[in-house]
């Protein structure tokens, strides 16, 4: 057991090291998005009239963003794993994110609110309106000191994590809806299968 937790540390260690040295002091500006994109604040207008409650009630059937918080980030099991990764969606889809990623297929697209995760960590989250370069996916980079969970990082292209930026390696599986499993394209990352499992099985966020 040592040896693997030991490469464990050093791998989680190198991770988050490399991330606060190159990019603590970018970190808190790009937080910022969160807190701009309330979509109802702009229904605010006639409120009350029949249209105004007609578009309300079509932009809750259909939103075109979905934003997430820190409490999207719970235990990476709660979702549901397909090949190495977890997804869980956000708007009820779950189903359909699970298929899509079942699928594989080549063109198919995750639904809005889908939370992607492989190591406990990072994330994509399938937040649409004003991501449309990465597909309408958002990066995360998360963190945690004295058990408190916060963002270190959100954003498209700029977010990166120890590797490089994390758009740069997902690009070449743009087809696949960015998401990479083992066979999309995207430059390999230094972590075996075993590795991978032992991060998941070691999440902060789920309560032993
Ligand atoms: C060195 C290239 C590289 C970098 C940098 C990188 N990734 Fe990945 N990522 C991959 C590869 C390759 C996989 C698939 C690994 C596997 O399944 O064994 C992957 C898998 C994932 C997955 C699971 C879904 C999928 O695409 O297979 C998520 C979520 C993810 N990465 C998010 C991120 C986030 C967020 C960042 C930045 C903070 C990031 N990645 C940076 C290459 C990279």
């Amino acid at each position: 057991m040592a040896p693997l937790r030991q490469t464990l540390c050093v791998f989680t260690t190198f991770a988050v090291c490399a991330l606060s040295v190159a990019c603590g002091s970018a970190a808190s500006s790009t937080n910022g998005p969160a807190d701009s994109g309330d979509s109802s604040a702009t229904l605010a207008d006639g409120a009350g009239s029949d249209a105004a409650k007609a578009i309300d009630a079509a932009q809750a059937a259909s939103p075109t963003e979905y934003i997430a918080t820190l409490s999207d980030f719970d235990c990476i099991k709660n979702g549901t794993k397909v090949g190495h990764f977890f997804v869980a969606n956000r708007l009820g889809r779950q189903d359909e994110a699970v298929a899509v990623a079942k699928a594989n297929t080549k063109g198919s697209v995750y639904p809005l609110g889908t939370v992607i995760r492989l190591f406990p960590l990072e994330a994509m989250v399938k937040r649409g309106k004003g991501f449309e370069a990465t597909g309408g996916w958002e990066m995360f980079k998360l963190t945690t000191s004295g058990g408190q969970l916060s963002i270190a990082q959100r954003g498209g292209a700029e977010v990166t994590n120890g590797s490089g930026p994390c758009v740069g390696c997902h690009n070449p599986a743009k087809d696949y809806d960015f998401v990479c499993s083992t066979d999309h394209g995207c430059a390999a990352i230094p972590a075996t299968d075993e590795l991978i499992t032992l991060l998941q099985d070691s999440d902060p966020l789920c309560t032993p």
